[in-house]
């Protein structure tokens, strides 16, 4: 029996063999089963008492949220949205919304007005859970722009055109029938970022909850009985795969610290909640190293069972300090927006391979190719000699299904049987795979993907700016800072006051996790004979590298740079 087959045998299906509801599986079996007094979720915050949630409740709350969408006229295909910090509302809403046969889709509450807005139109979004403060800063003043939103749901308070969480939950009923769900039924969209145009909508369906089961048992060892704490946010695919899904459907209990991050509280966290897995990413890690030993020791971690990462490349120093200090080594793990679920891992009974993402999964087929011939919308493969773009055989259960409204970008990223994840990787002698980069020009900071695109339309609403490229530069503690160079129209004087408002503005628009830490001025931008701006060129020189193939590169336009100073 495969994996996946494996994992449908420990789920349940609805009821009436109506298939299978993420919502289903993650909250109402276990109530079904007769455990809905075990506790699904923990929430902490740095000031007061933690606050539980049972299952049960969980079940009855959800079901409340999927009448009060039914009440809306919001059903089957309609694209619900969350823009909220790590709130009960958040999970409610979530499971609620699967109930209903809706689409759920996540938005961190840290983004400026701009990336909300663009990701509120591209996913055709009907309905919004938020707070009051958010709804007056990014959504009422665009309102009219996003034509599809019906309807906002705040859960503190209730403005005008608005309507208030606590009487929709107050007059719904807290029994409902969850339709028949199909494999193929949608489930989740997660906006991920491309090198080109807008943001992606990664469109997943409910048979991922296969893929959340099968790799939160394998590769997280998640059961009834743990105190799992995935650090991630939930407005990101990790928090919602496993900061919501996974931990859910096997059963465990969910710490969710709404506070901000504090070394110390961290360790408190892990020690005084006895947490036995942990889930968190390298730049936490990284930051917790600067932070000393001698604070960690303070503290023991002595029912932690197994620490994992993901998100950005772990290197072996964090492996061996988290051996040396939480007496756990960290278990990196490898996966996308798109993949949905791990794919690549160093699983928990074997030995780590410090500084590798990991091997394949069992049920997951991973290549090392080479784009070759074919043109850019269909693609074709041929095995990479040692280095080369890592390539999934599609099948998996939590496979993304679409990119929304955008067919053709989603064909371009398939050939010959396999997904092209975009990054560049080796695999050594013993099946063991090392991330090298990525094959685009998307920025990883902190964990989170930034699509230069969107952080240089922004920069271009500037009216001093003329053109704007936007890289990521190395940086020990987030991986890569985002850095923007930009050139003023003619007749402006490109000097610290004008850099600092443009900083500021473009701070505003996008908030402080997608926006430049640094820009610098130049003269003009190296761009292709077509006119396309070579941040990969801009990179190599920013940084000393060689700079590879400059056939295209129209020698009318060199660059001359202007000093500047970074930001903090
Ligand atoms: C990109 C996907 C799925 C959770 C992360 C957010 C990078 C992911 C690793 C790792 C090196 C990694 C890749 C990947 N990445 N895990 N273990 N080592 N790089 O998903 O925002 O879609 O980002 O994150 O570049 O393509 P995402």
């Amino acid at each position: 029996m495969s994996v996946w087959d494996l994992a449908r045998t420990r789920l349940d299906g609805l009821p009436g063999g109506e298939g299978r509801n993420i919502a289903f599986e993650a909250v109402d079996r276990h109530v079904a089963h007769g455990n809905g007094d075990r506790i699904a979720l923990r929430f902490l915050s740095s000031e007061g008492a933690a606050r539980d949630v049972r299952y049960r409740t969980l079940a009855l709350d959800s079901n409340r949220f999927a009448n009060g969408l039914d009440a809306l006229g919001v059903g089957s295909g309609d694209v619900v949205a969350t823009l909220l910090g790590r709130v009960p509302e958040l999970y409610i809403a979530a499971m609620g919304t699967l109930k209903a046969g809706a689409v759920l889709c996540t938005l961190f509450a840290a983004f400026g007005p701009e990336p909300v807005r663009v990701r509120l139109a591209k996913g055709h979004v009907k309905v919004l859970v938020t707070t009051a403060r958010q709804y007056r800063r990014k959504i009422e003043p665009l309102r009219r722009e996003l034509p599809d939103l019906k309807a906002v749901i705040l859960i503190d308070e209730a403005l005008p055109g608005t309507c208030s969480w606590q009487r929709l939950m107050a007059a719904a009923s807290d029994r409902w029938r969850i339709p028949a769900t199909s494999p193929d039924s949608l489930a989740l969209i997660h906006f991920t970022s491309g090198t080109t145009g807008t943001p992606k909508g990664a469109v997943h369906v409910h048979e991922a909850v296969v893929a959340h089961e099968a790799t939160a048992a394998a590769v997280l060892t998640l059961g009834p009985g743990d105190l799992f704490w995935c650090t991630a946010d939930p407005g990101w695919v990790t928090g919602v795969s496993y900061g919501i899904i996974a931990p859910l459907v096997r059963g465990a209990t969910s710490v969710i610290d709404d506070g901000v991050f504090e070394p110390e509280r961290w360790y408190r966290i892990l020690h005084d909640q006895s947490v036995t897995i942990w889930y968190t990413a390298p730049t936490a890690i990284r930051m917790l190293m600067k932070a000393g030993d001698a604070l960690a020791r303070r503290h023991d971690f002595r029912t932690l069972r197994l620490a994992a990462s993901v998100g950005e490349p772990l290197d072996a120093g964090a492996v061996a300090w988290g051996e040396a200090v939480l007496g756990r080594p960290f278990h990196d793990t490898w996966w996308q927006t798109e993949t949905g679920a791990i794919m690549i891992a160093n699983l928990p009974d074997a030995p780590v391979c410090p500084g590798a993402m990991g091997r394949p999964l069992a049920g997951i087929e991973a290549a090392v190719v080479e784009r070759c011939g074919g043109p850019e919308e269909a693609p074709r493969i041929e095995p990479a000699a040692e280095a080369g773009e890592l390539a999934l055989k599609v099948g998996w259960p939590s496979m993304f299904r679409g990119y929304v409204d955008d067919e053709a970008r989603y064909r371009a990223v398939f050939a010959d049987g396999y997904y092209l994840t975009g990054d560049r990787v080796r695999r050594d002698e013993d099946g063991w795979y090392w991330f090298l980069g990525r094959a685009d020009d998307v920025i990883k900071s902190a964990g989170r993907l930034i699509g230069p695109i969107e952080v240089e339309s922004v920069l271009l609403q500037h009216p001093a700016v003329a053109e704007a490229a936007v890289i990521g530069l190395p940086d020990p503690t987030v991986g890569e800072m985002v850095k923007a160079y930009v050139t003023v129209k003619d007749g402006i004087a490109a000097d610290e006051a004008l850099r600092r408002d443009i900083l500021a503005a473009a701070r505003s628009r996008l908030g402080a996790a997608t926006a430049p830490r640094d820009i610098a001025f130049h003269a003009a931008l190296p761009k292709t004979r077509s006119g396309k701006i070579m941040r990969r060129l801009l990179r190599a020189r920013e940084l000393g590298l060689p700079e590879g193939d400059l056939s295209t590169l129209d020698e009318s336009t060199p660059v001359t740079t202007s000093d500047s100073t970074t930001e903090d």
